[in-house]
């Protein structure tokens, strides 16, 4: 992040605030056509940042939605996606979502289980449409991820084996519904080429078995993804150097190479997380005997919530000083913390950082993924930061999600 740019913004809008650079976000999609096989697919996953301006950036790049609640249906259409470029997915759907979906046009549809199923077959029947379905599957294979979602006992997905029933096809045939392929997740930050390759071959052969015990004729497989990237660090970028000539031998393998079938992969981070900052300020630095508190105007209701609930491992965060070259001083070590009454309220501990007062603006790169949008917004009720995007220098728009109660019944 420039920090001329980084000031003109906040001068504007002031701290905390999200800044995105769109230029990155057409970049990394640009990369990962280029790392996929020719054909391929990429559905944007909103759950890593819902914000319009950004999906925007995305569909323009070529990329179709992953979409799994109300309000990433509105984020998607905000974006500029029609229905026939979303796919909801997701675990226990509710009828009113199915059905705002439906309304948007939204024809393809990822099921999680039989009920999922027919609840969705309910409702397509109600709003006289025909939905088409990937079938989420947890293959019987452990994936290669950090944060693994197949492989395991998990609420993702029909078991493998329940597919491979030979009753699976009867109870999978519902009113208003087509099968049309299948769907899996193995996990999220893949470590690297290899990994993604392994994956990928293990979601086609599972796709394989499944389309062979239904009889059934995909026009889908979607093969997830997992594409890693650095969070709110500024680690070495993945290197994907022969992703695509791997992964075009393993699709040139498969049989639904030659039949015919579209190949989809799924990325959130990857697309979103480079091109966002998180910039705050210094409120204060409180000197201890032993220990140095910076306290920042953000926090865990901003970036990083759910490892302060201790729930995903917490990843060092680099921080910049954006008002003043502080490259001749020595380096402070201190915790890193934010204005909420908890001291669970930490961006990280004993962490060595570039000398920083109380006024500075800090910057925090790597964030445009699981970082508001992960983040327990609505803990102490400070009011959610401004999110701008910019390019080329320039500020583009400025977004803000909406918060406080709105009183409902008298
Ligand atoms: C089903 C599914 N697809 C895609 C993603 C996006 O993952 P990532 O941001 O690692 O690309 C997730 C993340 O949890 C997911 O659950």
């Amino acid at each position: 992040m420039n920090s001329t740019l980084a000031n003109q913004i906040v001068k504007r809008h002031g701290t905390p605030l999200y800044a995105y650079d769109l230029a990155e976000v057409s970049q990394r999609a640009a990369e990962l056509a280029t790392a996929l096989p020719a054909g391929a697919s990429v559905c944007y996953s909103f759950k890593a940042n819902p914000l319009p301006a950004l999906a925007r950036r995305v569909r323009e790049s070529g990329g179709r939605a992953e979409i799994t609640s109300e309000g990433e249906l509105a984020a998607a259409q905000a974006a500029g996606f029609a229905g026939e470029q979303m796919l909801f997915g997701g675990p226990g759907k509710t009828r009113t979502e199915i059905q705002l979906a439906l309304e948007a046009g939204v024809r393809q549809f990822s099921a999680e289980s039989f009920r999922d199923l027919s609840v969705l077959s309910e409702m397509c029947v109600k709003a006289q449409v025909t939905a088409e379905v990937l079938l989420r599957v947890n293959p019987s294979e452990a994936p290669d991820a950090r944060l693994a979602m197949t492989g395991i006992e998990s609420q993702f997905g029909f078991e493998e084996s329940l597919l491979l029933d030979p009753t699976a096809s009867e109870q999978l045939t519902l009113p208003r519904l087509s099968v049309i392929g299948i769907h899996i997740y193995f996990g999220t930050q893949v470590a690297g080429v290899d990994a993604l390759v392994t994956n990928t071959r293990r979601a086609l052969a599972s796709a394989e078995r499944v389309q062979q015990a239904l009889g059934a004729e995909f026009k889908i497989v979607n093969v997830g993804g997992g594409f890693p990237w650095p969070y709110g660090n500024d680690h070495a970028r993945p290197n994907l150097d022969g992703l695509r000539e791997k992964l075009d031998e393993v699709w040139l393998q498969s049989p639904f190479a030659t039949q015919g079938v579209q190949l989809w992969f799924e990325a959130g981070r990857y697309l979103s997380a480079s091109s966002g900052w998180l910039i705050a300020q210094v409120l204060e630095v409180k000197r201890l005997p032993s220990k140095t508190f910076v306290i920042l105007d953000t926090g865990i209701h901003h970036l990083g919530g759910m490892a302060g609930l201790g729930r995903v491992p917490r990843a060092g965060v680099t921080i910049l000083n954006l008002s003043r070259d502080v490259s001749a001083e020595p380096l402070m070590i201190a915790d890193v913390v934010g204005p909420l009454c908890t001291p669970l309220d930490s961006l990280a501990r004993g962490l060595k950082i570039p000398a920083v007062e109380s006024g500075d603006l800090i910057g925090i790169p790597n964030v445009g993924a699981y970082g508001l949008t992960a983040s327990l917004l609505a803990f102490l009720s400070h009011p959610p930061p401004i999110e701008v995007t910019h390019e080329k220098g320039r500020e583009c728009e400025a977004w803000q999600l909406r918060h406080g109660h709105a009183q409902i019944s008298a």
